[in-house]
């Protein structure tokens, strides 16, 4: 009643696995064997970027923070680069025009024989480069002064700021002296004080030596109403 035909060969029973041949297995083992190195220099490019992407960085912010300190370190110290120009290596004159020595000495525009021998006296304008921390003022009127041409040749000066109370001496032709119209002060040619106003003499200033034709005038300014020369 039952068919007998045999079930076929392996139906219903598990596959057999089939062999690996060595070659694969070898492969494989290279595999596995080849993964750790090349994370390994996975990890060493990393890190090479990381180490030039730092210098770089650095690099960078080096730059950039050091061009604003060299600014600030020329603009600290230009007033220093700026005094030096301002005397020459002789210590005779300034590039601005107004001669200046190192000795306060300042050039006048105009000559001896320009000025008449015993004659009238001359007003002259003292000129001067004004200069503050950070900016210069070239030319710059600071005062005036009387020049005298005397028969023996010699050059006097006197600060035309009246030693009474700091007006202007004005030279009186008609009386052939100084004169001051705030309080009539007045004073003789030579300088000296010809009434009892004024606490003092005129003040009178130093002219440099041996300067051949030249005029070379120590400019200062005195404190007023008091007896003595006293230098502000
Ligand atoms: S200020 Fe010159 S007389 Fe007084």
């Amino acid at each position: 009643m039952f068919d007998e035909t045999p079930l076929i060969d392996g139906a219903g029973s598990e596959p057999e696995e089939e062999p690996r041949d060595e070659e694969t297995l070898e492969e494989n083992s290279d595999e596995a064997e080849m993964m750790p190195e090349s994370d390994e220099v996975a990890h060493e490019d990393r890190s090479r970027r990381d180490f030039m992407t730092q210098i770089l960085a650095g690099s960078i912010g080096a730059i950039v923070g050091l061009v604003p300190f060299v600014a600030g370190l020329v603009f600290f110290l230009d007033p220093l680069f700026r005094e030096k120009r301002a005397v020459d290596e002789e210590g005779t004159g300034s590039q601005s025009g107004v001669a200046k020595d190192s000795q306060g000495y300042i050039k006048l525009p105009v000559t001896r024989s320009a000025l008449p021998i015993g004659g009238s006296p001359q007003l002259v304008t003292i000129k001067d480069d004004l200069v503050d921390a950070w900016n210069k003022f070239p030319n710059v009127p600071i005062g005036t002064v009387w020049l005298r041409r005397l028969a023996s040749g010699e050059v006097i000066a006197f600060n035309t700021i009246c030693p009474h109370l700091g007006c202007s001496v004005e030279y009186r032709g008609s009386q052939q002296d100084f004169y001051c119209p705030c309080h009539l002060s007045a004073f003789k040619l030579d300088g000296q004080k010809n009434n009892p106003i004024p606490p003092r003499d005129m003040d009178r200033l130093e002219i440099k030596a041996d300067t051949g034709d030249e005029i070379w005038v120590q400019f200062r300014n005195f404190r007023g109403g008091i007896s003595e020369k006293v230098a502000t």
